[in-house]
Protein backbone atom coordinates (compact mmCIF):
# COMPACT_ATOMS: atom_id res chain seq x y z
CA UNK A 1 0.00 0.00 0.00
CA UNK A 2 1.15 3.33 -1.04
CA UNK A 3 1.69 7.09 1.07
CA UNK A 4 0.06 10.09 0.54
CA UNK A 5 2.26 12.69 -0.11
CA UNK A 6 1.93 15.38 2.08
CA UNK A 7 0.66 18.76 2.02
CA UNK A 8 4.44 19.89 2.58
CA UNK A 9 5.63 17.07 0.26
CA UNK A 10 3.26 18.60 -2.22
CA UNK A 11 4.41 21.96 -2.08
CA UNK A 12 8.03 20.22 -2.85
CA UNK A 13 6.82 18.37 -5.35
CA UNK A 14 5.02 21.55 -6.79
CA UNK A 15 8.65 23.39 -6.37
CA UNK A 16 10.75 20.84 -7.89
CA UNK A 17 7.93 20.75 -11.05
CA UNK A 18 8.53 24.36 -11.56
CA UNK A 19 12.32 24.32 -11.65
CA UNK A 20 11.53 21.03 -13.96
CA UNK A 21 9.20 22.84 -16.72
CA UNK A 22 7.19 20.81 -15.16
CA UNK A 23 7.81 17.22 -14.87
CA UNK A 24 7.47 14.94 -11.82
CA UNK A 25 9.21 15.45 -9.33
CA UNK A 26 10.49 13.15 -6.76
CA UNK A 27 9.52 11.52 -3.12
CA UNK A 28 10.74 9.12 -0.71
CA UNK A 29 10.20 5.42 -1.94
CA UNK A 30 8.49 2.84 0.22
CA UNK A 31 10.19 -0.15 1.38
CA UNK A 32 8.14 -3.38 0.63
CA UNK A 33 9.87 -6.46 -0.66
CA UNK A 34 10.05 -7.54 -4.19
CA UNK A 35 7.71 -9.76 -4.43
CA UNK A 36 7.75 -10.41 -8.28
CA UNK A 37 9.89 -13.23 -10.64
CA UNK A 38 9.52 -16.10 -12.28
CA UNK A 39 10.05 -19.55 -10.30
CA UNK A 40 10.66 -22.97 -11.29
CA UNK A 41 7.22 -23.64 -12.11
CA UNK A 42 5.98 -20.31 -13.66
CA UNK A 43 7.76 -17.70 -15.93
CA UNK A 44 5.57 -14.68 -16.14
CA UNK A 45 5.18 -12.78 -19.58
CA UNK A 46 5.39 -9.23 -19.65
CA UNK A 47 3.94 -6.82 -22.81
CA UNK A 48 5.12 -3.50 -23.04
CA UNK A 49 4.27 -0.46 -26.27
CA UNK A 50 6.66 1.32 -27.71
CA UNK A 51 9.79 -0.76 -26.32
CA UNK A 52 12.08 0.29 -29.06
CA UNK A 53 13.36 3.38 -27.28
CA UNK A 54 13.36 5.49 -24.17
CA UNK A 55 11.64 4.25 -20.81
CA UNK A 56 10.03 1.24 -22.66
CA UNK A 57 13.73 -0.70 -24.32
CA UNK A 58 15.00 -0.03 -20.37
CA UNK A 59 11.77 -2.01 -19.04
CA UNK A 60 11.82 -4.75 -21.33
CA UNK A 61 15.56 -4.89 -20.69
CA UNK A 62 15.27 -5.38 -17.14
CA UNK A 63 11.92 -7.76 -17.31
CA UNK A 64 13.96 -9.93 -20.10
CA UNK A 65 16.88 -10.07 -17.41
CA UNK A 66 14.98 -11.23 -14.64
CA UNK A 67 14.49 -14.21 -17.27
CA UNK A 68 10.24 -13.30 -18.09
CA UNK A 69 9.11 -13.71 -21.39
CA UNK A 70 8.67 -10.46 -22.54
CA UNK A 71 6.52 -9.47 -25.58
CA UNK A 72 8.54 -5.72 -26.58
CA UNK A 73 6.59 -4.29 -29.25
CA UNK A 74 7.33 -1.45 -31.43
CA UNK A 75 6.01 0.79 -34.12
CA UNK A 76 8.90 -0.34 -36.72
CA UNK A 77 10.71 -3.30 -35.63
CA UNK A 78 12.95 -3.51 -38.41
CA UNK A 79 14.70 -0.25 -36.32
CA UNK A 80 14.50 -1.87 -33.49
CA UNK A 81 18.20 -2.84 -32.98
CA UNK A 82 18.86 -2.39 -29.33
CA UNK A 83 15.71 -4.54 -28.82
CA UNK A 84 17.34 -7.42 -31.07
CA UNK A 85 20.19 -6.96 -29.20
CA UNK A 86 18.70 -8.21 -25.93
CA UNK A 87 16.84 -11.01 -27.56
CA UNK A 88 20.84 -12.21 -28.78
CA UNK A 89 21.10 -12.75 -25.11
CA UNK A 90 17.33 -13.39 -23.44
CA UNK A 91 15.90 -15.52 -26.12
CA UNK A 92 12.65 -15.20 -23.63
CA UNK A 93 12.34 -11.78 -25.80
CA UNK A 94 10.07 -11.56 -28.79
CA UNK A 95 9.60 -8.13 -30.85
CA UNK A 96 5.91 -7.73 -32.32
CA UNK A 97 4.67 -4.88 -34.26
CA UNK A 98 2.43 -2.55 -32.91
CA UNK A 99 1.70 0.77 -33.43
CA UNK A 100 -1.21 1.33 -30.64
CA UNK A 101 -3.40 4.02 -33.17
CA UNK A 102 -3.89 0.69 -35.26
CA UNK A 103 -6.84 -1.15 -33.76
CA UNK A 104 -6.86 -3.83 -36.89
CA UNK A 105 -3.52 -4.43 -34.92
CA UNK A 106 -4.00 -4.19 -31.48
CA UNK A 107 -7.07 -6.96 -32.03
CA UNK A 108 -4.78 -9.50 -34.11
CA UNK A 109 -2.04 -8.90 -31.86
CA UNK A 110 -4.57 -10.13 -28.95
CA UNK A 111 -5.94 -12.39 -30.86
CA UNK A 112 -2.61 -14.21 -30.97
CA UNK A 113 -1.90 -14.23 -27.81
CA UNK A 114 -5.41 -15.46 -26.99
CA UNK A 115 -4.89 -18.16 -24.23
CA UNK A 116 -1.44 -17.39 -23.28
CA UNK A 117 -1.64 -15.40 -20.36
CA UNK A 118 -0.04 -11.91 -20.15
CA UNK A 119 0.88 -10.83 -16.33
CA UNK A 120 1.09 -7.38 -17.18
CA UNK A 121 0.74 -5.10 -20.19
CA UNK A 122 2.57 -2.13 -19.81
CA UNK A 123 0.77 0.85 -21.78
CA UNK A 124 4.22 2.52 -21.97
CA UNK A 125 4.23 4.39 -25.62
CA UNK A 126 3.02 8.21 -25.91
CA UNK A 127 4.09 11.31 -27.29
CA UNK A 128 4.36 15.09 -26.52
CA UNK A 129 2.88 16.72 -29.40
CA UNK A 130 5.60 19.75 -29.02
CA UNK A 131 4.98 22.52 -26.77
CA UNK A 132 4.67 25.06 -29.81
CA UNK A 133 1.36 22.90 -30.53
CA UNK A 134 0.05 23.47 -27.28
CA UNK A 135 -0.28 27.16 -27.06
CA UNK A 136 -3.56 28.62 -26.15
CA UNK A 137 -4.80 30.88 -28.67
CA UNK A 138 -3.21 28.43 -30.82
CA UNK A 139 -3.78 25.09 -30.91
CA UNK A 140 -2.66 22.72 -33.40
CA UNK A 141 -5.83 20.59 -33.08
CA UNK A 142 -4.75 17.91 -35.46
CA UNK A 143 -1.54 17.51 -33.12
CA UNK A 144 -4.24 17.57 -30.18
CA UNK A 145 -6.04 14.68 -31.49
CA UNK A 146 -3.32 12.57 -32.35
CA UNK A 147 -1.62 12.86 -29.11
CA UNK A 148 -5.12 11.67 -27.34
CA UNK A 149 -5.37 9.24 -29.65
CA UNK A 150 -1.83 7.75 -29.16
CA UNK A 151 -1.79 8.59 -25.57
CA UNK A 152 -5.91 7.76 -23.76
CA UNK A 153 -7.44 5.87 -26.72
CA UNK A 154 -4.31 3.44 -27.12
CA UNK A 155 -4.12 2.43 -23.40
CA UNK A 156 -8.10 1.92 -23.75
CA UNK A 157 -8.07 -0.06 -26.52
CA UNK A 158 -5.14 -2.64 -24.92
CA UNK A 159 -6.60 -2.51 -21.75
CA UNK A 160 -9.81 -4.04 -23.50
CA UNK A 161 -8.02 -6.46 -25.96
CA UNK A 162 -5.30 -7.87 -24.08
CA UNK A 163 -8.15 -7.89 -21.19
CA UNK A 164 -8.53 -12.14 -21.23
CA UNK A 165 -5.16 -12.48 -21.42
CA UNK A 166 -4.32 -11.01 -18.55
CA UNK A 167 -7.25 -12.46 -16.59
CA UNK A 168 -5.62 -16.03 -16.98
CA UNK A 169 -2.36 -14.60 -15.29
CA UNK A 170 -1.26 -14.79 -11.76
CA UNK A 171 -0.34 -11.12 -11.43
CA UNK A 172 -3.53 -9.62 -13.29
CA UNK A 173 -1.54 -5.88 -13.84
CA UNK A 174 -2.42 -3.65 -16.61
CA UNK A 175 0.19 -0.96 -15.81
CA UNK A 176 -0.46 2.68 -17.25
CA UNK A 177 2.76 4.97 -17.76
CA UNK A 178 1.43 8.49 -17.18
CA UNK A 179 2.93 11.72 -15.77
CA UNK A 180 2.87 14.16 -13.05
CA UNK A 181 1.90 16.18 -15.85
CA UNK A 182 -1.34 14.83 -15.82
CA UNK A 183 -1.97 15.86 -12.38
CA UNK A 184 -4.64 18.62 -12.07
CA UNK A 185 -3.70 19.73 -8.56
CA UNK A 186 -0.36 20.35 -9.49
CA UNK A 187 -0.71 22.39 -13.00
CA UNK A 188 -0.06 25.93 -13.45
CA UNK A 189 -0.94 26.25 -16.99
CA UNK A 190 0.87 24.89 -19.57
CA UNK A 191 1.49 22.15 -22.48
CA UNK A 192 -2.20 21.72 -22.33
CA UNK A 193 -1.99 18.55 -24.43
CA UNK A 194 -0.07 16.35 -23.51
CA UNK A 195 -1.43 17.46 -19.97
CA UNK A 196 -4.74 17.03 -20.85
CA UNK A 197 -3.80 13.61 -22.06
CA UNK A 198 -2.15 12.26 -19.35
CA UNK A 199 -5.48 13.36 -17.36
CA UNK A 200 -7.40 11.61 -19.52
CA UNK A 201 -5.51 8.22 -19.26
CA UNK A 202 -5.76 8.38 -15.41
CA UNK A 203 -9.41 9.56 -15.36
CA UNK A 204 -10.36 6.32 -18.07
CA UNK A 205 -7.95 3.79 -15.81
CA UNK A 206 -9.15 4.76 -12.36
CA UNK A 207 -12.80 4.07 -13.88
CA UNK A 208 -11.37 0.57 -15.23
CA UNK A 209 -9.64 -0.47 -12.03
CA UNK A 210 -12.92 -0.34 -10.29
CA UNK A 211 -14.73 -2.41 -12.83
CA UNK A 212 -12.05 -4.71 -12.84
CA UNK A 213 -10.99 -4.81 -9.02
CA UNK A 214 -13.55 -7.47 -8.78
CA UNK A 215 -11.80 -9.65 -11.07
CA UNK A 216 -8.55 -9.43 -9.49
CA UNK A 217 -7.03 -7.18 -11.78
CA UNK A 218 -5.17 -4.64 -11.23
CA UNK A 219 -4.65 -1.07 -12.61
CA UNK A 220 -1.72 0.82 -12.35
CA UNK A 221 -1.05 4.84 -13.31
CA UNK A 222 2.56 5.00 -12.59
CA UNK A 223 4.60 8.32 -13.31
CA UNK A 224 8.02 7.42 -14.17
CA UNK A 225 10.02 10.43 -13.34
CA UNK A 226 11.93 13.02 -14.89
CA UNK A 227 13.68 10.83 -17.40
CA UNK A 228 16.23 11.79 -20.03
CA UNK A 229 14.31 10.75 -23.38
CA UNK A 230 13.04 11.47 -26.51
CA UNK A 231 10.15 13.76 -24.09
CA UNK A 232 12.89 15.60 -22.90
CA UNK A 233 15.01 16.08 -25.98
CA UNK A 234 18.49 18.23 -25.28
CA UNK A 235 17.37 18.67 -21.00
CA UNK A 236 20.05 17.35 -18.61
CA UNK A 237 18.69 19.01 -15.30
CA UNK A 238 20.55 17.80 -12.37
CA UNK A 239 16.90 16.44 -11.02
CA UNK A 240 16.53 14.44 -14.33
CA UNK A 241 16.71 10.80 -14.21
CA UNK A 242 18.36 7.94 -16.84
CA UNK A 243 15.78 5.70 -18.44
CA UNK A 244 18.07 2.83 -16.95
CA UNK A 245 17.23 4.60 -13.34
CA UNK A 246 13.35 4.99 -14.55
CA UNK A 247 12.78 1.53 -15.27
CA UNK A 248 14.83 0.62 -12.30
CA UNK A 249 12.16 2.62 -9.97
CA UNK A 250 9.11 1.39 -12.51
CA UNK A 251 9.57 -2.02 -11.99
CA UNK A 252 10.18 -1.45 -8.55
CA UNK A 253 6.58 0.29 -8.64
CA UNK A 254 4.86 -2.29 -10.49
CA UNK A 255 6.22 -5.44 -7.43
CA UNK A 256 4.75 -3.73 -4.82
CA UNK A 257 1.57 -2.02 -6.64
CA UNK A 258 -0.93 -4.43 -5.52
CA UNK A 259 -5.06 -4.99 -5.94
CA UNK A 260 -5.21 -2.47 -2.79
CA UNK A 261 -3.84 -0.36 -4.43
CA UNK A 262 -5.94 -0.47 -7.49
CA UNK A 263 -6.20 3.11 -9.79
CA UNK A 264 -3.84 5.11 -7.39
CA UNK A 265 -1.73 7.31 -9.24
CA UNK A 266 1.94 6.71 -7.96
CA UNK A 267 5.84 8.87 -8.50
CA UNK A 268 8.41 6.55 -9.41
CA UNK A 269 9.24 6.49 -5.61
CA UNK A 270 6.48 4.97 -4.60
CA UNK A 271 3.96 7.72 -3.42
CA UNK A 272 0.28 8.81 -4.26
CA UNK A 273 0.30 11.82 -6.46
CA UNK A 274 -2.68 14.31 -5.94
CA UNK A 275 -5.13 14.02 -8.87
N1 LIG B 1 10.69 11.28 -20.18
C1 LIG B 1 10.02 11.82 -19.18
O1 LIG B 1 10.53 12.70 -18.45
C2 LIG B 1 8.64 11.33 -18.86
C3 LIG B 1 7.99 11.91 -17.74
C4 LIG B 1 6.72 11.49 -17.41
C5 LIG B 1 6.12 10.49 -18.17
N2 LIG B 1 6.75 9.95 -19.25
C6 LIG B 1 6.06 8.87 -19.98
O2 LIG B 1 6.93 7.78 -20.15
C7 LIG B 1 6.50 7.02 -21.30
C8 LIG B 1 7.69 6.69 -22.18
O3 LIG B 1 8.22 7.89 -22.67
P1 LIG B 1 9.77 8.13 -22.92
O4 LIG B 1 10.19 9.21 -22.04
O5 LIG B 1 10.51 6.83 -22.91
O6 LIG B 1 9.70 8.74 -24.40
P2 LIG B 1 10.35 8.34 -25.81
O7 LIG B 1 11.80 8.06 -25.63
O8 LIG B 1 9.94 9.43 -26.72
O9 LIG B 1 9.63 6.98 -26.20
C9 LIG B 1 8.29 6.97 -26.61
C10 LIG B 1 7.97 5.59 -27.16
O10 LIG B 1 6.59 5.59 -27.56
C11 LIG B 1 6.55 5.05 -28.88
N3 LIG B 1 5.36 5.50 -29.61
C12 LIG B 1 5.00 6.76 -29.92
N4 LIG B 1 3.85 6.73 -30.63
C13 LIG B 1 3.49 5.43 -30.75
C14 LIG B 1 2.42 4.75 -31.37
N5 LIG B 1 1.46 5.41 -32.04
N6 LIG B 1 2.36 3.40 -31.27
C15 LIG B 1 3.32 2.71 -30.63
N7 LIG B 1 4.39 3.29 -30.06
C16 LIG B 1 4.46 4.64 -30.12
C17 LIG B 1 7.84 5.51 -29.53
O11 LIG B 1 8.06 4.74 -30.71
P3 LIG B 1 8.81 5.36 -32.02
O12 LIG B 1 10.28 5.17 -31.79
O13 LIG B 1 8.27 4.53 -33.13
O14 LIG B 1 8.44 6.80 -32.11
C18 LIG B 1 8.80 5.23 -28.40
O15 LIG B 1 9.12 3.86 -28.36
C19 LIG B 1 5.42 7.86 -21.97
O16 LIG B 1 4.14 7.37 -21.59
C20 LIG B 1 5.62 9.25 -21.38
O17 LIG B 1 4.44 9.99 -21.38
C21 LIG B 1 8.00 10.36 -19.61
Amino acid sequence: MYRIITPIRTLIVIGVCLTALGFQATAVANGHESGAGATADYVPTVLITGSNRGIGLEVARDYAERGWNVIATARRPEATGELKAIREKHPGLVIEQLDVTDNERIDELAEIYRGKPIDILINNAAISGGHENARFGAFNHDVYRQVHTVNVLGPTKMAEAFLDSVSISQQKKIVNITSGQGSIAGTWGCCYIYRSSKAALNMVMRNISLELKKKGITVALISPGFVKTGFTPGLDLPMMITPEESAAYVLAVIDNYDLEDTGTFISHKGEVIPW
